[in-house]
């Protein structure tokens, strides 16, 4: 059986101290793990956390990836400066870079690309927003977002994590019900299979307020791979309990 991957996502926080403390309990509250483990850290702290997830079986997840190679663009990070710091994940799409940094469904593709080039695995982001959502239009979103990905992307494309975040739900305490979710999740497969033979082996996370409550009913999922958690892996206690939910 693929194991799960629970992948914290800490957004723009942190600092060298917090970053310290956060990871040595993680840590030391992990040692009975069975699944993959991740954190998705700034940028400026990737060197940091390199050096204090090293040997621990935490991998390092970057946030965003420029979708240039190199050159003059101010302020960007490029997949091979990633991989320089043996960062294993990145997101790419995430809702607050499409809403906040108009991130095009090109876009994020042309970044999945550069990760996967880079030999890096990007956990590509898609969801629908609630007024998506009321209008029915939820698959449509998440399959037009996952389809730029695949058209970029060809046969590499059993190569990536695939996180379902509805963007109602990111922070807001509001969760899709596990049912609700799964549904969401099979249009996902259902859609990398037509694309690759190698469908099952790709990982769909859910992310949007998962917390230490409801982990274990979204994880029993059939098509619930995984969870992509921001709020809750900020706090140990409860970035563990997550943890120990997963198999
Ligand atoms: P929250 O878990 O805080 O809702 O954030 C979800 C998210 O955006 C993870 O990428």
């Amino acid at each position: 059986m693929k194991k799960q991957l629970i992948a914290g996502n800490w957004k723009m926080n942190g600092s060298s101290v917090a970053n310290e403390t956060l990871l040595k309990a993680l840590v030391a509250g992990m040692a009975s793990a069975t699944c993959q483990v991740a954190v998705c850290v700034p940028a400026p702290y990737l060197a940091q956390v390199q050096g204090l997830v090293a040997g621990t079986g935490i991998e390092l997840g970057a946030q965003d990836v420029s979708q240039h190679e190199a050159g003059a663009f101010t302020g960007e990070v490029s997949a091979a400066m990633l991989r320089d710091f043996a960062t294993r994940y990145c997101l790419v799409g995430h809702s607050e870079r499409r809403q906040y940094h108009g991130e095009t469904d090109v876009v994020v593709a042309v970044k999945a690309l550069r990760a996967l080039a880079a030999g890096i695995t990007p956990i590509v982001c898609v969801g629908e927003t609630l007024e998506e959502r009321e209008a029915g239009r939820t698959e449509e979103v998440v399959k037009r977002q996952l389809a730029a990905v695949i058209h970029a992307n060809g046969h590499c494309i059993s190569e990536i994590v695939v996180a379902y975040e509805p963007v109602w739900a990111i922070g807001t305490g509001k969760t899709a019900s596990p049912e609700e979710a799964q549904q969401v999740h099979a249009v996902l497969r259902a859609q990398l299979r037509a694309a690759t033979a190698q469908a099952e082996r790709v990982l769909i996370l859910y992310g949007g307020s998962m917390n230490a409550a409801n982990a274990a009913q979204l994880l029993s999922q059939q098509d619930i791979d995984g969870g992509l958690v921001g709020g809750a892996s900020l706090k140990p206690t409860d970035f563990l309990t997550i943890i120990a939910a997963a198999n």
